[in-house]
């Protein structure tokens, strides 16, 4: 199998960052991608570490280990703890950008017209691997809505990743919660390879195919 012995990390699905204790912010993510991804090199021989955030999805494979975490920061602690270990690291995760500076110890209660909440920026946690001097070999998501290309360009470049899967909403069939997905790869030699609108699992299987011949 051709990831027999390597060690693959995967983050998946959303971030909930806390308001108070009953509220968060979050996005549309499912896990769905993620989890053909980690089910992909779980079977292509990969022992695979699923990072997730809240996702009702089920994964069973016996080569997968899933950690369930809920905050970008809590998704950050997992990676590295065990980054150092990896040869491969996929980033699929809808990590939240900003999360609210202060979570309200009780439940806030509706006041008046407006109510502001002030947001701090989270980590980076794709680029903080890219920063490695280590690093595994390490892929990250771009998720656009206009300018795809050159928005993608950039994350390549300021994340450092050896490959960088472009998704856009733009393309009907392609992003958040639904089973297929239209991706355009972008290599460190600043390639582009389109693929077409497939399912997930498909897709996952495509991407997987890219990693395995750049790692030989
Ligand atoms: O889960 P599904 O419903 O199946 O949907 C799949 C998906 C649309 C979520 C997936 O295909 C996808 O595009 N994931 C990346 C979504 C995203 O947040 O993209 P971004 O362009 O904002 O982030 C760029 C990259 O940096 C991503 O690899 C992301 O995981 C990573 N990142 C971003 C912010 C942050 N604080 N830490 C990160 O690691």
């Amino acid at each position: 199998l051709p990831l027999h012995d390597k060690k693959v990390l995967i983050t998946a699905g959303p971030t909930h960052e806390a308001i108070d204790p009953v509220r968060f912010i979050g996005n549309h993510s499912s896990g769905k991608m993620g989890a053909a991804l980690a089910v992909q090199a779980a079977e292509m021989g990969a022992q695979v570490h699923l990072i997730m955030g809240p996702s009702s999805v089920i994964v069973e494979h016996s080569s997968i280990q899933r950690i369930d975490v809920t905050s970008a920061r809590d998704m950050y602690d997992a990676v590295h703890k065990i980054v150092s270990q990896m040869d491969i690291a996929i980033f699929s995760a809808a990590v939240a950008d900003y999360r609210p500076k202060d979570v309200a110890t009780n439940k806030i209660k509706k006041k008046e017209d407006t109510l502001h909440i002030e947001l701090i920026k989270n980590p980076d946690i794709l680029a903080s691997v890219g920063a490695l001097k280590n690093k595994p070999f390490l892929v990250g998501f771009a998720l656009e809505t206009n300018d795809e290309l050159n928005h993608a360009f950039a994350k390549a470049e300021k994340k450092n990743t050896d490959l960088l899967v472009l998704n856009s909403m733009r393309d009907k069939g392609a992003g958040f919660k639904k089973d297929t997905n239209k991706i355009t790869l972008i290599t460190k030699e600043k390639e582009v390879i389109p693929f077409e609108l497939k399912s997930k699992v498909e897709v996952a299987k495509d991407i997987v195919n890219e990693i395995v011949k750049r790692i030989k």
